[in-house]
C-alpha cells in the first residue's frame, strides 16, 4: 500500500501543554545523543491527541528530536499503525483481515464497513464520524473474527453485531468491548474445560473490557490529562503537576558544518553559561526578514518563534555571544538545546556574509 502524506494538511501543530511535557519527559529516558529513539512514543502522542499524523504535527516532532524532516517521515510513512490521513471523529474502526479472522468472516465484517461507512478503506463516512481499514493480525485470533475500535477489541463477532456496533457509537452509546457471542474472555466456547476454579465471576466483564465500561469509553484519546506520568529517573516528577527540564540536547550530526566562529568554538553547555537575552528588533528591516529556515535545525515553528522575540536576521544570530546562545538554547520552548547543538552562530555568520 502506498503511504503517502494526506493531499489536505493543517496550518501547524502543537501538543497541548500536557501532551508537550509528556513528550519532554519521554525524550529523558534516552541516553545522551540517543534522544531521537523517542520519534515513535512521541509520534504516537501526536496521533493520540489529533486522531492522524499531519504533516505539521511529523516535522513538530522532527523539531522536537532534532532530526531532519525526512527521518521523521520516514518513520511515520514505515508504520502502519500510524495514519496519514483524517480518521473518523467518532471513531477509526480496524477489521482484522488475517488467517483466523478471515475464515471466520472477516470479509463480512469488512462488507459491512464499507456500507454504513465509506466503500474504501481511510475514507471518511459522509458525516466525517468514522474511518475504517483492514489490518494484520491482531493477537485475538482465538476470538476470531475480531476488530479493534479505539482502544478496545470486539471479538467474536457477526456481520450484524458489527453494523449494530457502528449504530451504537454513532448514536453517542458506549458498546461493550470483549467478545460479543457471550464468553467472558478466550476459553473454550462450550465453557471452561480446565482451571475451572477460576473465578471469572470477580467483575461481570473481562478485566480489559471491564475497564472500558467503568470509565464509560472505549474510544477515548489521550490528551495527557488522564493518567499521572511518574518519572522515577527524574526524582519521581510528575509531568501532569510540573514541569521538567527537557532532555539534553543530541550530540551534534557528523555531517560537515560551516566552520565555528569565535562566539561558538567557545559555546559551552548550557548549563556552564549564564544567559543573557539577546538584541531584539521590533520588526525585519528594510527588505525583509531573512529566511530563517535557511539555518538546519530551524524549521517554520522555530522561525516563527524567533520573529516572536525579534530576531529577524541571520546578522543579528551572527553576532550572538556564547551568553545569547545560552539564553536560547533555554528559552526557545520545545527547542532546548537547538542553537548550541546546530551551531547557529556559525551558520547564521556564513548566510549573513553570502553575496
Ligand atoms: Fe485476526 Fe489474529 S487473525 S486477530
Amino acid at each position: 500500500m502506498l503511504r503517502r502524506l494526506h493531499a489536505e494538511q493543517p496550518e501547524s501543530f502543537a501538543f497541548t501543554p500536557e501532551n508537550q511535557a509528556w513528550a519532554e519527559g519521554q525524550i529523558t529516558k534516552y541516553p545522551e545523543g540517543r534522544q531521537a529513539s523517542a520519534i515513535i512514543p512521541i509520534l504516537w502522542r501526536a496521533q493520540e491527541q489529533e486522531g492522524w499524523l499531519s504533516k505539521p504535527a511529523i516535522e513538530h516532532v522532527a523539531d522536537m528530536l532534532g532530526l531532519s524532516y525526512i527521518r521523521a517521515l520516514e518513520v511515520a510513512t514505515f508504520y502502519f499503525m500510524f495514519q496519514l490521513q483524517p480518521v473518523g471523529k467518532i471513531a477509526h474502526i480496524q477489521v482484522c483481515g488475517t488467517t483466523s479472522c478471515m475464515i471466520c468472516g472477516a470479509e463480512d465484517l469488512v462488507a459491512v464497513c464499507k456500507e454504513k461507512i465509506a466503500p474504501n478503506a481511510h475514507e471518511l463516512s459522509a458525516d466525517g464520524n468514522f474511518s475504517w481499514e483492514e489490518v494484520e493480525c491482531l493477537g485475538s485470533c482465538s476470538n476470531a473474527p475480531m476488530a479493534q475500535i479505539g482502544k478496545d477489541y470486539f471479538e467474536d463477532l457477526t456481520a450484524d453485531r458489527m453494523g449494530e456496533i457502528i449504530d451504537e457509537l454513532a448514536a453517542g452509546k458506549v458498546p461493550v468491548p470483549g467478545p460479543q457471542n457471550g464468553r467472558y474472555a478466550a476459553e473454550p466456547l462450550k465453557g471452561l474445560t480446565s482451571l475451572t476454579e477460576y473465578d471469572s465471576g470477580k467483575t461481570q466483564y473481562n478485566a480489559s473490557a471491564q475497564l472500558a465500561v467503568d470509565i464509560g469509553d472505549t474510544v477515548k484519546r489521550i490528551d495527557g490529562t488522564e493518567v499521572p506520568l511518574l518519572m522515577p529517573w527524574q526524582k519521581g516528577a510528575n509531568h501532569n503537576a510540573q514541569p521538567v527540564k527537557a532532555a539534553a540536547p543530541a550530540k551534534p550530526a557528523k555531517a560537515a558544518k560551516p566552520a565555528a566562529t569565535e562566539a561558538t568554538s567557545k559555546a559551552k553547555p548550557e548549563a556552564d553559561v549564564p544567559g543573557e537575552e539577546p538584541a531584539k528588533l521590533d520588526g525585519p528591516r528594510a527588505g525583509g526578514a531573512d529566511d530563517l529556515k535557511r539555518i538546519k535545525g530551524v524549521g517554520p515553528k522555530l522561525e516563527k518563534m524567533l520573529n516572536g522575540i525579534g530576531i529577524y536576521h541571520f546578522d543579528q544570530i551572527a553576532a550572538w555571544t556564547p551568553e545569547h546562545v545560552a539564553w536560547a538554547d533555554q528559552n526557545l520552548v520545545g527547542f532546548k538545546g537547538r542553537v548550541s547543538r546546530d551551531n547557529w552562530v556559525a551558520q547564521a555568520v556564513a548566510l549573513a556574509t553570502e553575496d
